[in-house]
């Protein structure tokens, strides 16, 4: 039986051990979807959501495409499973070269994950296999960014500058340097890049160069715009100067574009939209319009080469891979996606709504309890003025904009606003009205 409003509330919600979430909390009082259309969510109680983060900021095409529905009921019966350690099956070499037609000049082989935390720890090992091929295995230390997020494998986890993500895990990879975060006061409410500290701030990474000797390290992980805290876009200058240094250290630059990727600024990936182009960029999220999981690292030519070259003809040349490496329903799903992305001229359309979503969001700078705007592309960030514990206010901002309507995902008090790419001014209309109405009616 379908599974509808009357129906979907489970007799216990007890024995699933819920992810990055309050259990007690949530299980005294339920936030159950049970259908999803276009830029909207329905609740079990039949209220209607307007997905003011395209879900995880995957669901860039909105909910219930039917096209990316039938691609993967036609794959799973016809060709369900096909094991990816020597063997193959047409939709990965198909679906590889779609990517490869989107990333920058050059990035053209793809290695295929299951989540964009399986993409970062695969990028960690592709800069490992990279260097040690090339005679440069001393290459040990891996450069990061306070207040990233790349995942929660232990790779991830280990360039993770979110506190509450490492601090009950201390065995970590060893050898990470961190860099300091990109988010100034005097770029406060700057829409797009802010004017201030761009430079200053890459030179984090040369001071680590002169510190700890170039030579030693093996690549540099940033997201171009760190998105889990709060849309913290890079100031002017700044991913072009650690580009710069990466050259003149022989230092891989690797961008996490598990949430900037395929469109959400305008562009393919924030390497077009920025201009910059890193060695390797990981992917996830809208490559299936979260109908799949599945994830992707993309690397420059060089990097393949160089690698699947070192190894005696004929032998495995990486020695990584998933069970689940271009499952052929992800495959069906990323094809189906990419497709509609090409025809319905997406990203385009993302970046002509673009002025007009930030004009609407940082129309909001002048309710109390915002203490800053930022946005660039179809992303936005604000954040709150705490109520004593960080991250207090922005629970319960979440749960209350939800029962008003409206889903936003919050990570502590920055709510990050990420509609889907097909949402029109309407949609912004009402995402905003909606957070004005329920920010408004707050105190400080
Ligand atoms: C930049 C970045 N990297 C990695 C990840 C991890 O992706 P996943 O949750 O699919 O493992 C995320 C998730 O939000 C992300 O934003």
């Amino acid at each position: 039986m379908a599974m509808t409003a009357a129906t979907a509330v489970p007799n216990s919600l007890e024995e699933h051990w819920m992810p990055f979430t309050g259990n007690r909390d949530f299980k005294e009082n339920p936030r159950l979807v049970v259908r999803g259309e276009g830029c909207y969510f329905w609740d079990h109680k039949g209220g209607k959501v307007l997905d003011g983060s395209s879900s995880l900021f995957n669901v860039a095409l909105g909910h219930g495409r039917s096209e990316i529905a039938e691609a993967v009921h036609e794959q799973l019966r016809t060709n369900d499973y096909v094991p990816p350690f020597q063997l193959g099956h047409p939709g990965s070499f198909a679906l590889a070269r779609e990517v490869s037609k989107l990333t920058p000049q050059g990035l053209n082989h793809v290695f295929f994950t299951n989540s964009g935390s399986e993409s970062v720890d695969t990028a960690l090992k592709i800069a490992m296999a990279y260097h040690q091929a090339r005679g440069e295995g001393a290459r040990l230390r891996f450069v990061s960014r306070e207040r990233a997020y790349h995942g929660v494998n232990i790779g991830g986890v280990s360039l993770s500058g979110m506190v509450k993500n490492r601090e009950t895990f201390p065995v970590t990879m060893p050898w990470v340097l961190t860099m300091r975060h990109t988010w100034l006061p005097e770029n406060r409410y700057a829409r797009g890049q802010g004017k201030h500290g761009g430079v200053e701030l890459a030179d984090d990474l040369a001071r680590f160069c002169q510190t700890y000797g170039g030579q030693t390290i093996a690549a540099v992980f940033v997201e171009p715009i760190a998105g889990s805290t709060g849309c913290l876009v890079p100031p002017e200058g700044y991913l072009e100067r650690l580009r710069e240094i990466c050259d003149e250290h022989g230092i891989l630059l690797v961008f996490d574009e598990v949430i900037c990727g395929f469109g959400r600024l305008g562009a393919p990936f924030a390497a077009q939209a920025f201009g910059v182009t890193p060695d390797i960029i990981t992917m996830a999220k809208a490559l299936t319009n979260g109908a799949q999981p599945m994830g992707a690292v993309a690397v420059k030519d060089e990097i393949y080469e160089t690698i699947v070259e070192a190894a005696p003809e004929g032998a495995i040349e990486f020695f990584h891979g998933y069970t689940y490496s271009g499952h052929p329903a992800a495959c069906a799903a990323g094809l189906a996606t990419l497709a509609i992305y090409e025809r319905e001229n997406t990203f385009a359309h993302a970046r002509e709504l673009s002025a007009y979503f930030l004009d609407q969001v940082f129309a909001l700078a002048d309710i109390e309890l915002i203490t800053d705007i930022r946005g660039f592309g179809l992303f936005a960030g604000f954040d709150l003025k705490p109520d004593g514990a960080p991250g207090r206010r922005g629970t319960a901002m979440q749960k209350k904009l939800f029962w008003n309507g409206l889903h936003v995902k919050f990570t502590g008090d920055s709510g990050v606003l990420a509609p889907p790419l097909v949402a029109g001014r309407d949609e912004i209309d009402e995402m905003v009205r909606i957070l004005r109405e329920t920010l408004a009616g707050e105190t400080a």
